[in-house]
């Protein structure tokens, strides 16, 4: 009998993280159907993932697109529960923390579909993110749970969660290990944005508390500008943060001193990310990016769910909340962490696809 499995993707991390797992499933034999709820849907935020990752295109796209939590998380429970119960499949799978996550567990835990979950057991404690209760309620409804770390199967322990937790290591350290391969050949974003190796900062914000705030966004800007004094800054702009510097009129002074562009597709990214001074980010898959890269790291936040990353010293946090982050930057130049494999060895996505597939067994 041939294992079915639904996947459900939305925003960018989870095309990257698909993109790994999914050849990992088709060569242990297991028939994937793509469902792609739409969360992202720009073409630098989406079909440049599914072409550079030779994804298939999602047999479902269900082109929900942007709207409030409560709107977009309930607009896709409704449509991914008729695919379910149109497809019948064996399980569903789930990566990360995002409503697209939620919206698929959820549905599948309704119609009594078991549900596994990539990159589970991340916590940042800090239930004001959107993120930290999609991630804490789909733990909580999932059957398989694929931690990256030892972190995380701690942290589901303390939660009572001991069941079906298997650590597999980080998808994205198997994601980061083969594009790099290609990014050396292919990207010449170096070339095109004029920028020299080991001698640029490249950053990247998105999250909600990073620019619903015009202070913290001010603060941040700041703090790039006055890196940019010492080395160009580099900032592919998510869709959210250039409406957030537009509306609070910050957009101007930005492009005056920082070299923004539009997000850029993996490779870029991943060449980006590869020979960068020090990389500044709220993002969560950049902080370990860097890390797989050997490159410092300044997390904008307060607090991070990659705390490994802060302990061998290669991620330094800065709260953008009350802290300019401009002077922790241009320290970190040059301070690289200590050595350390707490993601794994570049083989999660088949350690993964192994224990799918054995799941017909049991
Ligand atoms: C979402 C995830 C976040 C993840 C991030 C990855 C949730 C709650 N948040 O945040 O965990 O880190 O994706 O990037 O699920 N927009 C566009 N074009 C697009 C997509 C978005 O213009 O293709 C704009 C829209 O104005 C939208 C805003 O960006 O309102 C935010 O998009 P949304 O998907 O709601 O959240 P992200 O900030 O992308
Ligand atoms: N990324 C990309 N282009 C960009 C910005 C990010 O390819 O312009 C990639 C990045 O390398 C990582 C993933 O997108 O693999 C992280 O996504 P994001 O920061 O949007 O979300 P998070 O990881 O914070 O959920």
């Amino acid at each position: 009998m041939t294992l079915k499995v639904l996947t459900v993707v939305g925003a960018r991390p989870q095309f990257v993280k698909a993109g790994m797992v999914s050849r990992a499933l088709d060569s242990a034999g297991i028939q994937e159907t793509l469902l792609h709820t739409g969360q992202h849907y720009d073409s630098a935020m989406s079909d440049i993932f599914f072409e550079e990752l030779r994804i298939p295109a999602p047999k479902y796209n269900l082109a929900i697109g942007s709207g409030p939590h409560g709107s977009q998380t309930g607009k896709m429970l409704e449509a991914i529960e008729a695919v379910l119960l149109e497809t019948k499949p064996d399980r569903i799978l789930v990566y990360g923390d995002t409503n697209s996550t939620l919206a698929g567990a959820l549905a599948a835990s309704k119609i009594d579909i078991p549900i596994d979950h990539v990159e589970a057991g991340l916590r940042s404690f800090n239930r004001r993110m959107p993120e930290e209760v999609n991630r804490v309620v789909t733990d909580h409804l999932s059957d398989l749970l694929f931690a990256p770390t030892e972190t995380a199967v701690r942290n589901l322990a303390n939660e009572g969660i001991r069941d079906g937790v298997h650590r597999t290591g980080d998808v994205m350290f198997d994601a980061t290990k083969a594009a790099t391969r290609i990014a050396n050949e292919r990207s010449d974003v170096r070339e095109r944005t004029g920028i020299t190796a080991d001698a640029y900062v490249l950053a990247t914000i998105h999250r909600p508390a990073s620019t619903d705030d015009r202070e913290t966004l001010e603060r941040i800007i700041n703090g790039l500008q006055m890196v940019a004094g010492e080395l160009p800054v580099i900032l592919p702009l998510h869709p959210r943060t250039r409406a957030a510097l537009d509306r609070f009129g910050l957009l101007e002074s930005a492009a005056a001193h920082l070299r923004l562009i539009d997000p850029v597709g993996y490779l870029d990214m991943t060449s980006l990310e590869a020979a960068a001074a020090v990389i500044a980010t709220d993002s969560g898959g950049v902080q370990k990016e860097a890390f797989f890269h050997g490159v410092p790291c300044v997390t904008m936040r307060s607090e991070t769910e990659w705390v490994e990353l802060v302990e061998l010293g290669w991620n330094t946090l800065v709260d953008p909340s009350t802290t300019d982050p401009g002077a922790v930057i241009l320290s970190r130049i040059g301070h690289t962490g200590r050595a350390g494999t707490p993601y794994g060895d570049g083989h999660a996505a088949d350690a993964i696809a192994g224990v799918i597939a054995s799941s017909l067994d049991g």
